[in-house]
């Protein structure tokens, strides 16, 4: 009898989990992948990316319908009405295709599914369900999931967390978004544009904290536009069932006095955390660090050799991406090659109208190493923007003063989580401004816009 069931034992089927699982097959490792949801694909397939996009396209397309864009075009839609269960129909019909499909490639791939709660035994061993696993390598890939706030518990009625305000049975009158970042702003862009009037309660001076400063300046003034009330250096200390709804109790979040606010619907969305509990971390020999995050080194190494941490449950941004990249990666270092991701350069997006994306560094931070040139360029002045009437927002690229190095690219434009991967690949070769500037890009496209930013930074654009 083999002393290992299996080369490695992925815990966990999300991005980070069910590609690490499939990498290692595709290397000729015996690979097992335990998930305990029904369907495999993890947060981002089930509860999360996937379920959110689809609703971001179909309340957009509802919004054009509705608000007379398309009619502007010459596209007359006559009465337009919203059939709520067709959307979450086909975001549920999204779900079901994409977790399918990872279905198929784990059979493709020969990756056995252990359905079940994993929980460890020892440095080597996991009890899923009933069946007790040994595995050379263990993969901790269990994701994260949303933080609590003590006075304002979620019930998935009145109060929501992110999943239950994807399943929402009717548009709210009045919702209340606790939060000011990446789901507060994407699901409360689809709620106000099925007709929700949204408040955004923020806790800092501003929203969306990580991005560049102008650009957190620029989407605020965009939402607020788009008739979301934005309450900035706020906290809420309370919240009360009062018949359907709740009573919210806010004040500033220096003190000060304290006021009301009613709401239909209240979103807690104010972050997340790793998941990590009935893991029995402590059987392995491996505790969690002061952010609840599994520690690794530069290989996804935990300090136990054999056992492996990547995604959500380990530092850094918790994006699909960057667990895929990490699943990646961890599988490539586990069969003896070099797995590596560059963590300096993890675009990120937001997927509201425009979209909002950065990578590298923001100006603030680049300008705290040193000396940098900046070049910006409005997509108002961009032709295919202005023709499509997607006038709001710029591109701004960041340089090394000295080398002309590309340190940081943000862009707010309607597809910006597009458009910032030429700069995360130009970043990626080392790429100097005048690189991306004297690459031709096609015409007419946002992408000029890029090519643009990147002439400001050291000279002049041409159509500014
Ligand atoms: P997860 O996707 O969380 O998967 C972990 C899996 O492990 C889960 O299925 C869980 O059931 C399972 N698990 C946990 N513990 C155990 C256990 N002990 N035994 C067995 N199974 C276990 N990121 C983006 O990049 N782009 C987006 O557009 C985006 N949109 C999002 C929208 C929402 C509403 C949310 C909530 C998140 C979004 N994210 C987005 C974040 C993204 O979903 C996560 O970064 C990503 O899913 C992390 O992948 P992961 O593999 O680390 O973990
Ligand atoms: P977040 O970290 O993006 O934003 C949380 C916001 O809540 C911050 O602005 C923070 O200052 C604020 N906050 C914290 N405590 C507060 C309080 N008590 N009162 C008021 N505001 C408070 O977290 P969010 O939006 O919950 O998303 C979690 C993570 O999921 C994101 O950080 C991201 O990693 C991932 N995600 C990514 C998406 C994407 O890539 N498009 C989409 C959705 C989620």
């Amino acid at each position: 009898m083999a002393e290992f069931d299996f080369d490695v034992l992925v815990i966990g089927a999300g991005p980070g989990g069910y590609v690490a699982a499939i990498r290692a097959a595709q290397l000729g490792l015996k690979t097992a992948c335990a998930e305990s949801r029904e369907t495999l694909g993890g947060t981002c397939l089930n509860v999360g990316c996937i379920p959110s996009k689809a609703l971001l396209h179909a309340s957009e397309l509802y919004e054009e319908a509705a608000h007379g864009t398309l009619a502007k075009w010459g596209v007359k839609t006559g009465g337009v009405e919203l059939d709520l269960d067709a959307m979450h129909g086909t975001r549920l019909e999204a779900i079901k295709g994409l977790t399918g499909g990872i279905e198929f490639l784990f059979k493709k791939n020969k990756v056995e599914w252990l359905k079940g709660h994993a929980a460890f035994t020892g440095k080597d061993s996991v009890k899923v369900g009933d069946r007790e696993v040994r595995a050379k390598n263990i993969v901790i890939a269990t994701g994260s999931s949303v933080t609590p706030l003590p006075g304002v518990e979620i019930d998935h009625d009145a109060i929501v967390d992110s999943t239950s305000a994807l399943e929402l049975k009717k548009v709210p009158g009045h919702m209340v978004v606790i939060g000011g970042g990446v789901i507060g702003l994407e699901l409360g862009s689809v709620w106000r544009r099925l007709g929700a009037k949204v408040t955004v309660v923020e806790f800092l001076d501003q929203i969306l904290p990580g991005m560049d400063g102008e650009v957190r300046k620029e989407a605020a003034r965009i939402f607020k536009k788009q008739g979301f009330d934005i309450k900035t250096g706020t906290k809420v200390t309370k919240a009360e069932r009062k018949g359907d709804g709740v009573v919210l109790t806010v004040e500033p979040a220096k003190g000060g006095e304290a006021t009301t606010i009613e709401a239909d619907t209240v979103l807690v969305s104010i972050g997340r955390r790793p998941n990590t509990d009935g893991l029995a971390l402590d059987k392995a020999g491996l505790q969690t660090n002061n952010r609840g995050q599994v520690e690794i080194d530069h290989d996804f190494r935990t300090k136990v050799p054999g056992i492996w941490a990547i995604g959500d449950v380990a530092p850094g941004p918790m994006l699909a991406h960057k667990a895929e990249d990490e699943g990646i990666a961890v599988a490539e270092n586990i069969a003896g090659l070099t797995g590596i991701v560059n963590h300096d350069v993890i675009p990120s997006v937001v997927y509201t109208m425009p979209e909002i994306a950065g990578v590298g560094l923001t100006e603030e931070e680049a300008k705290e190493r040193g000396e940098v040139n900046v070049g910006k360029f409005p997509m108002m002045a961009n032709s295919r923007a202005k023709t499509n009437r997607e006038p709001d927002g710029f591109v701004k690229v960041v340089a090394d003063a000295k080398t002309d190095r590309v340190l940081g690219v943000h862009i707010v434009a309607s597809v910006a989580g597009t458009m910032i991967a030429q700069a995360a690949q130009a970043m990626e070769f080392g790429a100097t401004s005048e690189d991306i500037a004297y690459t031709c890009h096609a015409h007419p496209t946002h992408s000029e816009a890029v090519k643009e930013a990147a002439m400001a930074v050291t000279g002049k654009p041409i159509h500014i």
